[in-house]
């Protein structure tokens, strides 16, 4: 009995920990990312660079990352939740009614290359995402 109990202490203070870890973690991920498509991919490659951590400096995390329910309804970004691949849900699979954001392509497009227009047009040029090698 007695070591029942211990092993029941012993679990529940492993799990605890386990929680504080992770929701301090913070989790900002790569400073820098190579995008590519993957489910959708073209028949020639077309990588884009994407320096994570310098647009981290000054654009906030939900200018970019969101979820969404379960009726595919688009969910606005909140601290410290899951962040997953936007190919994920922008695939032609995923039964995305907009049809510029049924790819990769199409959300990064609009999110990336639309608030690059907006900046500054040289930024939109295709070799600032996608340099020539
Ligand atoms: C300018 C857009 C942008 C901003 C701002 C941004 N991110 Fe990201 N982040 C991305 C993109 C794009 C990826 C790569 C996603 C993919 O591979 O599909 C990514 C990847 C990640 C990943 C890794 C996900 C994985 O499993 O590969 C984490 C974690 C993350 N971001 C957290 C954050 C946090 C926290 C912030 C705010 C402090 C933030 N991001 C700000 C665009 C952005
Ligand atoms: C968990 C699913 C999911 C993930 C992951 C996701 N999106 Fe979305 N996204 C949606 C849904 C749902 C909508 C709303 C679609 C509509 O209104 O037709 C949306 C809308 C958008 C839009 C148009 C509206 C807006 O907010 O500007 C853009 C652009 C976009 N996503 C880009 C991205 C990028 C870039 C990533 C990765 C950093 C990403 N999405 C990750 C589900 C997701
Ligand atoms: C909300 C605005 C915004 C969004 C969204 C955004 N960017 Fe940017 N990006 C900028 C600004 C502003 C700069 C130039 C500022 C700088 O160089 O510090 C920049 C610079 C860059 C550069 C050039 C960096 C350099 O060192 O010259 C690349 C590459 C880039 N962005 C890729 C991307 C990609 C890929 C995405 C989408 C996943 C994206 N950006 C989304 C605003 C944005
Ligand atoms: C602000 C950044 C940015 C700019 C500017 C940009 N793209 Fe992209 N593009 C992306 C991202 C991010 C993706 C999705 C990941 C990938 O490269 O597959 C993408 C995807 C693509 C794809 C699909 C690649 C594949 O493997 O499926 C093509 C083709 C493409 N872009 C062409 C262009 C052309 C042509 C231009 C100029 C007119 C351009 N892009 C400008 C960021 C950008």
């Amino acid at each position: 009995m007695k070591k029942i109990a211990l092993y029941a202490v012993a679990t529940a203070l492993v799990m605890g920990l386990c929680f504080t870890a992770t929701s301090f973690a913070n989790d900002k991920g790569p400073a820098e990312i190579t995008l590519v498509s993957t489910i959708d991919a073209a028949k020639k490659a077309k990588p884009s660079v994407f320096p994570h951590a310098k647009h981290q400096e000054t654009i906030a995390c939900a200018d970019c990352h969101h979820s969404k329910d379960d009726a595919g309804k688009q969910v606005a970004y909140v601290e410290g939740q899951k962040v997953e691949k936007c190919e994920s849900c922008h695939n032609k699979g995923a039964g995305m009614t907009n049809k510029k954001l049924t790819t990769f392509k199409g959300a990064a497009h609009e999110n990336c290359k639309g608030c690059h227009k907006k900046t500054d047009k040289a930024l939109a040029k295709c070799a600032v995402c996608h340099p020539k090698k």
